[in-house]
């Protein structure tokens, strides 16, 4: 694959679309001096959730999987004076990194990060929420999805990440749990009439993947 030339192509139109961000740039530093793993969204994709959550007016957003807050910074920044995001993650290591990320980015009265299995803490939220980030373990895709459309309303944004996964998306006797997750996400939204969704594969620095993205009629 090309990987080489994708990441390329992410170095040379980001250097031209974004300009330098410090703030950004020091959250992977410090998620890497932490020993997190290197799975954030990449920049290209972080700036298209800030540009959907933009897009949706977005006041109150829910993240699903935290890491190092590097996806966190991106949406929190698109929300208004008064908004609010709440990023869920297992690994009370990864929350305190992500806490230290966002309040070096000065976001700490905007993001909230909750640690707990999110598979038990979505179900403590009051909704509505107006955009959602699903970005954690992927074989619970399938309970986010569901438990996301509980806390939305009519014109709710739903964005999963990491649904294309090398194609392995379209194997049917796979047995990996993260493909049966998306696979799964897939046919529930085929069959539920409130959403709307495309999923858009993706190529670049983070490799060969694609999102998912669900508007709720
Ligand atoms: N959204 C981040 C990347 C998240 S990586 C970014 O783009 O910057 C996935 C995260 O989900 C990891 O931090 C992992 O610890 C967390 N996670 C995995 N299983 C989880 C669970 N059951 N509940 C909450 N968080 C979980
Ligand atoms: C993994 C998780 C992610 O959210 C991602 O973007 C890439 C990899 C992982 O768990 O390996
Ligand atoms: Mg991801």
């Amino acid at each position: 694959m090309e990987t080489k030339l994708w990441s390329d192509v992410d170095e040379y139109t980001t250097g031209l679309l974004f300009p330098k961000d410090p703030v950004l740039d020091a959250a992977l530093s410090a998620s890497e001096a932490g020993g997190l793993p290197p799975i954030a969204v990449s920049p290209s994709q972080g700036k298209l959730l800030m540009l959907l959550a933009r897009l949706a007016g977005a006041k109150r957003i829910l993240e699903i999987g935290t890491l190092g807050g590097y996806s966190t910074i991106w949406l929190a920044r698109a929300l208004p004076t008064g908004g609010r995001l709440i990023s869920l993650e297992y690994s009370e290591k990864h929350a305190e990194v992500a806490r230290a990320n966002i309040a070096h980015a000065g976001l700490s009265d905007v993001a909230e990060v909750r640690v707990g299995d999110a598979g038990e803490t979505i179900q403590q939220l009051e909704g509505p929420f107006d955009l959602f980030f699903i970005d954690a373990d992927k074989k619970s895709i399938p309970h986010y999805l569901e438990w996301s459309l509980k806390l939305s309303r009519p014109g709710s944004l739903i964005v999963v990440d990491n649904v294309v996964r090398e194609g392995a998306l379209i194997d049917d006797r796979s047995k990996d749990p993260n493909v049966l997750g998306v696979r799964r996400m897939h046919d529930m939204i085929a069959a539920e009439p409130r959403l709307s969704a495309t999923t858009i594969q993706t190529v670049g620095s983070k490799g060969y993947d694609g999102l998912t993205v669900a508007l709720v009629n």
